[in-house]
């Protein structure tokens, strides 16, 4: 028998305000076809002022328990994945532990920006897995359009806000690739690619500071990381990737997500895409891309997953996951 890290509950939040690209077009000179042929992106949500990333946190965390069948009592393990948390600290997972209303427990964040939720799973993994978590809530959460220079077309037309959370919870499996869980991963960074797309603040600078890309190179090392971070997951799984039911790629470009599904050979009809209204919401494309996808009964229990996601650091990974 194996302990499986299990997921029982998905829910996700976004907030209210939209954005077009015809809103974004009359203030940056910037157009809808211009943004819909290059990332297929026709909208995003913004939080409102006052409206920050452990809030909308919440709100997906609270769905994510409601259908696993959990109250905030039972929790006793909350990581956040967000590059955007409301404070430097503490971490925006014990704020979401207090507003929750949740026992004293473990609760952190793990900042590996758009990867963040395929780390985040696989460090909860090693919790849930050893059957030192009971119930835990694994969130991707961020509000990223607090980081965009809105004079720079390249970055502020591509990103969004909202939260996606999973409950995970220890559950006996046969040790198959048959039994419900987190079944394999592959995480990868790479520091020397930094300056690709980083931020120009933190405390070295004494500003919050906008986030910076080279896109086009983003772009350029995206669908070769990616592909072979998916290959070596489904190995780590012991599955074929041409067995997985549903793939659920980390929404920043539609060009990118189609370009890994043709590498790796995944049926068009398996891809789950959210990018059109959610935009880029970095940790949190994922688990907002599963939750769209099993509200509307596409994705149901018992099928096999492949979680895929790049970002900055360059940081990136993939995960496969039976539900
Ligand atoms: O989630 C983290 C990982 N991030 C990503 O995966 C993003 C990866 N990169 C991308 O998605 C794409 O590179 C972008 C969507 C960011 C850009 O698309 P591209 O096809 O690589 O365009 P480009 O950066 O090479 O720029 C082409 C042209 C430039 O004009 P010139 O120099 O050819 O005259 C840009 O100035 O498009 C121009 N441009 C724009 N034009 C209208 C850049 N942004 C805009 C804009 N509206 N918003």
């Amino acid at each position: 028998m194996t302990l499986r890290s299990v997921v029982t509950g998905v829910g996700g939040h976004l907030p209210d305000q939209i954005v077009t690209n015809h809103d974004l077009a009359k203030f940056v000179d910037t157009s809808d076809e211009w943004i819909t042929e290059r990332t297929g992106i026709r909208q995003r949500r913004k939080a409102k002022d006052g409206e920050f990333t452990s809030d909308i946190a919440v709100e997906a965390a609270r769905k994510a328990l409601a259908a696993a069948g959990r109250t905030p009592d039972d929790v006793d393990l909350i990581v956040v994945a967000t590059t955007t948390g409301d404070l430097t600290f503490p971490a925006c997972a014990t704020i979401v532990q207090r507003k929750l209303g949740c026992p004293v427990g473990v609760a952190f964040d793990v900042q590996a920006v758009c990867s963040g939720f395929v780390y985040a799973l696989s460090v909860a993994d090693g919790f849930v897995a050893r059957n030192r978590s009971k119930c835990c809530l694994v969130i991707g959460a961020e509000t990223m359009t607090r980081l965009m220079d809105w004079e720079d077309r390249g970055t502020c037309v591509l990103f969004g806000d909202g939260a996606g959370a999973v409950v995970l919870e220890p559950m006996e499996g046969a040790g198959t690739t048959a039994d419900r869980g987190l079944l394999g991963f592959a995480l990868r960074a790479d520091g020397t690619k930094q300056d690709l797309l980083y931020v120009d603040g933190g405390v070295s600078t004494g500003k919050t500071g906008y986030l910076r890309m080279q896109g086009n190179q983003v772009f350029r090392h995206a669908v070769v990381n990616i592909s072979e971070a998916i290959n070596m997951a489904a190995a780590d799984a012991g599955i074929e990737v041409s067995e997985v039911d549903w793939f659920i790629p980390h929404q920043a470009n539609l060009r990118i997500l189609q370009g890994v599904a043709h590498r790796c050979g995944i049926a068009e009809e398996k891809v789950i895409t959210t990018v059109a209204e959610h935009a880029n919401t970095s940790a949190a494309s994922i688990p907002l891309a599963l939750d769209a996808a099993v509200q509307d009964g596409r994705i149901k229990k018992g099928d096999l997953l492949l979680l895929e996601a790049m970002g900055g650091g360059l940081t990136w990974g993939a995960c496969v996951v039976r539900l």
